[in-house]
């Protein structure tokens, strides 16, 4: 029998917006660029930090840095509730939220 995947919601506030999004459990946060703008990305591999994010709830919904971001996190002296999308995989609902103005 195959593993049934279900899908999870993914919160996402940024400045004034607030998005919604349901994403297949297990899928990268990346999965989600062509839906949203709200999160950027440039490297996609811990290297630049423009997708950093912080947790609101649903931390351990999240798969566990992997060894290049948690470099980059102590690195940047980041708390345990920053994450980088880029690297992040999604298993039950989270809710997140970016600082900074999407247009900036
Ligand atoms: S896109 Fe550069 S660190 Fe995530």
């Amino acid at each position: 029998m195959s593993e049934v995947r279900k899908d999870v919601v993914v919160d996402i506030e940024r400045a004034a917006a607030k998005e919604k999004h349901s994403l297949r459990a297990g899928l990268g946060l990346m999965a989600l660029q062509r839906k949203t703008e709200l999160i950027e990305y440039d490297c996609k591999e811990a290297d630049c930090g423009i997708c950093l994010f912080r947790i609101i709830s649903g931390a351990e919904n999240l798969s566990p840095p992997t060894k290049r971001e948690a470099d980059f996190l102590r690195a940047m002296r980041c708390d345990e509730n920053e994450r980088l999308a880029c690297q992040c995989r999604v298993f039950g609902d989270v809710q997140i939220r970016i600082e900074g103005d999407p247009d900036d």
